[in-house]
């Protein structure tokens, strides 16, 4: 499908998408916010793709946010509706059941840093930095943003940045848990693509369930999730791909996984 606001191409089994919007530093409007909900939901269904990337175009920013244009049209009449599309496109990235992983480039602001925490890890570029700085416009974080944060970074962490608007650099990212690495800049997609073959490197089923595993148990108090955890591990450990694993490590051989 072709995409007004969105770049998508294939490399083996790794999905690159990018936000296109470079002279709006791909601020996320509504036909944005769509397109990232069809192609996220086209993503889910293909078997041909394991890991997907999602970064920005140019070399600014990952997403300056929700476009500031469209907001004048948002009024008590829609405004549910307008937050809940955000909702689908960045529900749409957290639950396509595959790993997604967002190569931060620049700023990654409001809806930006909404996008970029529906994603599974994220790799910084030395330069960029990320935030919620909603407040200084009158509003809060309406993609995800106040119940996502706090997830990631805790509650104090997360309160700070709501309410303080304030932008987190790289270092900072990074040391509280935000990012999951901080590269130079003109080696952030090769590291992302380095992460995504080495997750494609391993059991797909067992990349597909721990992922699963995780999100699902992070909603429920931590017995529930052992419980989850222990019924997911079950369908893991009957495939075919754990006796292909175990017998490739005794012969001392690569494996060779099929995903089943
Ligand atoms: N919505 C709509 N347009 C945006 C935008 C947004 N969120 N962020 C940037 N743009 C536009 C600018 O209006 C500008 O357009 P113009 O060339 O027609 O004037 C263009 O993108 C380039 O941005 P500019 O502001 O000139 O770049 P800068 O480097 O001086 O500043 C920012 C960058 C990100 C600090 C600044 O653009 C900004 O504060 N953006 C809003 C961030 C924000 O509040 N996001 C959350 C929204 S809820």
């Amino acid at each position: 499908m072709a995409y007004e606001t969105l770049l998508f191409e294939q490399k083996d089994r790794i999905g690159l998408v990018t936000l296109n919007r470079p002279d709006r530093l791909n601020a996320a409007n509504q036909k944005l916010v769509r397109e990232v909900r069809e192609l996220f939901t086209e993503l889910k269904e293909r078997d041909d793709i394991g890991v997907i990337i999602i970064t920005g175009a140019g070399d600014r920013a990952f997403s300056a946010g929700a476009d500031i244009t469209e907001f004048e049209g948002v009024n008590l009449a829609n405004a549910f509706g307008y937050v809940r599309n955000f909702h689908s496109a960045t529900g749409s990235i957290e639950h396509c059941g595959k790993p997604v992983i967002a190569a931060i480039n620049g700023l990654a602001l409001g809806a930006g840093c909404e996008i970029a925490i529906s994603c599974t890890l994220r790799i910084l570029s030395e330069k960029a930095r990320m935030g919620l700085p909603e407040v200084a416009l009158g509003v809060i974080p309406g993609g995800g943003g106040t119940q996502r944060l706090p997830r990631l970074i805790g509650k104090g962490n997360a309160l700070y940045y709501v309410l303080t608007g304030e932008q987190i650099d790289a270092q900072e990212a990074y040391r509280i848990g935000l990012a999951q690495k901080v590269v130079p800049a003109d080696q952030l997609m090769d590291t992302a693509m380095k992460i995504a073959n080495t997750i494609l490197s391993k059991g797909p089923m067992a990349v597909k369930m721990g992922l699963l595993s995780v999100q699902q148990g992070l909603n429920v108090d931590q017995e529930s999730g052992l419980i989850i955890e222990a019924l997911i591990a079950n369908v893991v450990l009957s495939s075919e791909d754990k006796k292909e694993g175990s017998k490739a490590f005794l012969e001392k051989r690569a494996p060779q996984f099929k995903g089943q």
